[in-house]
């Protein structure tokens, strides 16, 4: 399909149609997916294709406590895990979850995970958390995802599982020194979004500083 079409119109989709995907079509999603950009193009990633139904729940109930807390956190009015400021809520409560709730019956399932001592932590010695090493491999995860799209297939990249990853790790066998960076469900969608809600370019853009005047 059109780039910028993919591009501008990739929108999360988490309710999939009761039809299966061939390992084959991840493979090929997988193998056009690869060719993301990385850090010293030293490809960090490593995905496991989680079919086994006893895994799959496992997971699930392992990040539901992560969406019921961000669930929680959302409602306080605070953004859920904000990296400079987080106050985990007191509130206590369980939230549905279409992923979660529904991990049996969703076509894929993978996790992507990133091999640390392939990932230069170029902003790792700050006063602050590191964002840098995070680049090697999301452009990844996207490129799953516009890969997935062109195919007919949508999906939704999620990060839950990193809250808890030492539960997650022995599960799924994670080796040493790798991060779980990403869990990607796929399938083909109930409903294609089309109509992305995105801030306009100035609101994001200024000239010479991020004081400057917008780019418009
Ligand atoms: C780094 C990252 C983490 C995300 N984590 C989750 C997640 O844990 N659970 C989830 O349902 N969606 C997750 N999403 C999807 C976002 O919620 C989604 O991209 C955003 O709300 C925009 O919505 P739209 O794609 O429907 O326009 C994540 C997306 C990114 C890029």
């Amino acid at each position: 399909m059109d780039l910028r079409e993919a591009i501008r119109t990739t929108g999360s989709v988490r309710d999939f149609r009761d039809e299966p995907v061939a390992d084959a079509l991840v493979s090929s999603v997988l193998d056009d997916a690869r060719f993301a950009p990385s850090g010293g193009n030293r490809q960090p990633w490593r995905v496991a294709l989680v079919k086994d139904h006893t895994i799959r729940r496992q997971l699930a109930a392992i990040m539901q406590p992560v969406w019921d807390e961000y669930v929680a956190a959302a409602r306080t009015g605070t953004a859920p895990f904000n990296a400079v400021y987080y106050q985990p809520p007191t509130e206590r409560m369980h939230a549905a979850n279409a992923l979660l709730d529904n991990i049996d019956r969703i076509p894929v399932v993978l996790v992507v995970a990133a091999d640390l001592r392939r990932i230069s932590a170029m902003d790792g010695s700050l006063d602050r958390i590191a964002v840098v090493p995070g680049a090697s491999v999301y452009p990844f995860c996207w490129n799953v995802l516009l890969a997935a799209r062109e195919r007919g297939l949508g999906g939704v990249m999620t990060t839950f599982l990193s809250h808890v990853e030492p539960e997650a790790a022995p599960v799924l066998k994670l080796p040493d020194h790798h991060a779980l960076a990403a869990t990607i469900f796929l399938g083909y969608p109930l409903h294609q979004p089309t109509r992305l809600s995105r801030k306009q370019v100035e609101e994001f853009a200024s000239i010479d500083s991020f004081e400057g005047v917008p780019l418009v």
